[in-house]
């Protein structure tokens, strides 16, 4: 078992606070790794670092910022298996998903190390002769990223790398669940050659750390992935000293099977959509809405495959489904359970505590309007909903306050594209599950699901840069626009 420190201006740092934290293994209860708890003394020490490292990362050219970052994925791919065994042994995720979570941080890395030389602004004609005009685009400052554990290393990934590309230096404060998976990550980009400053990484809680990250008017910008309530509460008090604010939270993801689908595909599919993870994905799919026409089929499909589901050591490469990330997750999965019972759902399938922070896939017949089909439950639960016909379920899929992503299965194209129109969320998927966004397209969502960003894609930097427009006169006069000469 290994004691951290805080990562401050290239050193790493012992907290003023002698107290520390453990982050554990979900499936064993094994100690991984402690951690100081964090104080404001710390998390401004981290600050005034990144303050003092900005101007020489900003003048560094965007291209050699490149260099480190691709030095940081080859890195991260020669210890793809160790880190992902970590992600497993750190959330429970199983050891598929543990290694895919860092290719998915190595596949981001890469694409924006090659923003490096891009960083594309415009250019446009002038309205007046001899007149040049473009946009350029500039680091906004100290950003603060605050990251969730659910994708402990893939979703820091997204935010350092956009953050760091665009010449911004950072803060970083991980989930209290994962710092093991995070400080992991800035022992690369340690290794990697990032000058002292550039990334600083202060464990602890988010009352203290990331209290101070939001509060403290030197961090311009903050970008947070977590729950609503949290988002809210980090976006008004941002607010109030202007910082922007990005935010990606909750969904209630729902899969549709029309009549005409691939039945067998489209199970498929829903089973990796909503138990992938242990459920515990934003993008998880929650609600199942099938066609009236193929509902007790695709029932008794559904329910003979959950049978073979194997759920246990996440580390073992035959496990379908791992522990839930902690006891609190568990409280908070179980709670739903009996919810859904209480409000009448029919329990289809699993509902029971197998042993600690292991949960059996769950599978409720649900009618739509109950809190189960509304409230993001962030675990194996998945509600199916009966619908007669193709408006009906989008108007079921659509009503409700997430909107991140969304799936429909039909052979028909009309459909698929009339879905495509219709369904009110920020990622729609044809024939595919509603998981599994690719690095290279903006990510993000609708309605309370955010505050209208976008992550990874062409949309990674917009969060990160500010746009400078430029006017250049070489007419040698003074020229007025919007004056008439006389
Ligand atoms: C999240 O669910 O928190 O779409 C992020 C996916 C992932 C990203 C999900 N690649 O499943």
């Amino acid at each position: 078992m290994s004691n951290y420190q805080l990562y401050i201006n290239g050193k790493w740092t012992e907290s003023t606070n002698k107290e520390r934290f453990f982050t554990k293994n979900p499936a064993t209860r094994e100690i991984l790794a402690t951690f100081p708890k964090g104080t404001k003394e710390d998390t401004l020490k981290a600050i005034l670092a990144a303050e003092e490292a900005f101007p020489k990362w900003k003048m560094t050219p965007a291209p050699k910022r490149g260099e480190i970052l691709l030095r940081v994925a080859s890195i991260m791919r020669k210890r793809k298996e160790e880190l992902g065994q970590t992600v497993t042994k750190e959330m429970g995720k199983i050891i598929a998903e543990g290694e895919g979570d860092v290719q998915e941080a190595i596949d981001f890395i890469e694409y924006i190390a090659g923003e490096g030389r891009r960083l594309l602004g415009e250019t446009t004609p002038s309205e007046l002769p001899n007149k040049f005009c473009m946009t350029i685009r500039q680091p906004i400052g100290i950003v603060g990223c605050i990251t969730p554990w659910n994708f402990p290393i893939a979703i820091p990934c997204w935010k350092l790398g956009a953050a760091l590309i665009s010449g911004n230096t950072v803060v970083f404060k991980p989930a209290t669940l994962t710092p093991l998976c995070a400080a992991k990550l800035v022992e690369i980009f340690e290794e990697a050659g990032l000058p002292s400053g550039v990334l600083n990484f202060v464990t602890g809680s988010g009352s203290v750390v990331g209290q101070e990250i939001v509060e403290n008017p030197r961090i311009k910008t903050i970008s947070f992935t977590g729950g609503v309530s949290t988002g809210v509460d980090i976006y008004n008090k941002a607010s109030k000293l202007l910082k922007s604010v990005h935010l990606e939270l909750g969904g209630k993801n729902p899969q549709i099977i029309m009549d005409d689908a691939d039945l067998d595909l489209a199970i498929e599919g829903v089973l990796f959509g909503a138990f992938g993870s242990a459920g515990q994905r934003c993008t998880a799919t929650s609600r199942l809405i099938i066609h009236k026409k193929v509902y007790d089929l695709v029932v008794k499909k559904l329910l003979k495959q959950m049978k073979s589901m194997k759920i246990g050591n996440p580390l073992n490469p035959e496990t379908d489904m791992g522990p839930v990330a902690d006891e609190n997750q568990e409280k908070k999965i179980l709670k739903y359970i009996e919810i859904g019972k209480n409000e009448g759902a029919k329990l289809l399938y699993g509902g029971q505590k197998l042993r600690d922070n292991f949960i059996e896939p769950t599978i409720f017949e649900a009618k739509h309007g109950m809190r189960i089909t509304k409230e993001e439950i962030f675990g194996p639960v998945l509600a199916i909903l009966e619908v007669k016909d193709y408006e009906e379920a989008i108007r079921v899929a659509n009503d409700t306050k997430y909107g991140l992503s969304s799936s429909i299965y039909t052979q028909n194209i009309h459909l698929a594209f009339r879905a495509i129109q219709d369904l009110e969320v920020g990622i729609t998927y044809i024939n595919a599950p509603t998981i599994g966004a690719e690095v290279h397209l903006p990510f993000g969502g609708i309605k309370n699901t955010g505050n209208g960003g976008r992550e990874a894609g062409t949309s990674a930097i917009e969060e990160f840069t500010e746009i400078k427009t430029v006017f250049i006169d070489f007419s040698g006069v003074l020229q007025k626009a919007q004056i008439q000469e006389q």
